[in-house]
């Protein structure tokens, strides 16, 4: 049985991304269920107090043969930035931050039961809306590695997107399990999000230059494509015939 942990910062905390990037890590725990060194870190900030994190160290990465070396925890805070300007809050507050094992991500952990993945809340009407609005997510940033266990239920029946190391190719490589929504309309509100993102991103505004310094610009130039590509046909894809699902699928 896997322990649970409990976390007193949430995600909708003011200070979360200050108390990740500032705290002291007091305490590193491997997590033994990862493809890279993946740490569950203490931490303990002066004025917002103890709670936990999850660093992956770069120097932990596992080598991949598509995605330069070095680059996936940035990946991971570009993840959540494409989410905050999207206003899509789908993705757990992470921050690039030096560490004991060196430069890595440290994301807000998630409370939640490992259990309630991807496929145990899929067929359940209530997850419906959040699941379609995170496989639009993932086509946009051309998820390579969406799994069900990267699919976690926290606190107030929220889903959360998980392990978005292998996004933002330049090249398409969508890799997921979520295809039970093939077929749906994207909803309007999320095309007019896209769409607005999309022109921020197009005319470098200075609201998305975080999100541009963290990828290649070839790679920022692909997610413009892509978001064209969904406006003109907003309706999420069958499954593909090859390279279409992760492995392992959890
Ligand atoms: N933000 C998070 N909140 C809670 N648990 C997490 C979080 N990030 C990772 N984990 C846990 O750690 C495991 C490994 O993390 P993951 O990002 O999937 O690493 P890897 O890149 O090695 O697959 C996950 O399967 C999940 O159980
Ligand atoms: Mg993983």
């Amino acid at each position: 049985m896997e322990l649970q942990f409990t976390n007193p910062w949430l995600p909708g905390d003011a200070h979360v991304l200050d108390a990740l990037a500032q705290s002291e890590i007091t305490e590193l725990r491997l997590l033994y269920d990862s493809s890279n060194y993946v740490f569950l870190a203490d931490l303990s900030h002066p004025e917002y107090g103890e709670g936990l994190g999850v660093y992956k160290p770069v120097a932990g990465e596992a080598a991949l043969s598509d995605f330069p070396y070095g680059t996936l925890h940035r990946r991971e805070v570009a993840a959540r930035e494409l989410s905050t300007l999207l206003g899509w809050d789908i993705i757990p507050p992470v921050v690039e931050r030096d560490g004991p094992r060196g430069i890595g991500s440290m994301q807000l952990f998630i409370d939640h039961d490992p259990d309630d993945h991807y496929f145990n809340l899929r067929g359940d009407e209530a997850y419906r809306d959040q699941f379609v609005r995170i496989a639009v997510f993932d086509l946009i940033a051309n998820n390579a590695d969406r799994k069900g266990g990267h699919l976690l239920l926290g606190p107030q029946q929220r889903i959360w997107g998980i392990d978005n190391a292998l996004c933002f190719h330049r090249i398409d490589k969508l890799r997921t399990v979520v295809w039970d929504f093939a077929d749906t309309e994207v909803p309007a509100t999320l095309l007019a999000d896209i769409d607005r993102v999309q022109s921020c991103i197009a005319s470098e505004d200075e609201g998305s230059a975080a999100f541009r310094g963290l990828l290649h610009p070839a790679e920022v130039a692909a997610l413009l494509k892509r978001a064209d590509a969904m406006r003109s046909h907003p309706v999420l894809p069958e499954m593909y015939p090859w390279r279409c699902a992760p492995w392992p699928l959890v």
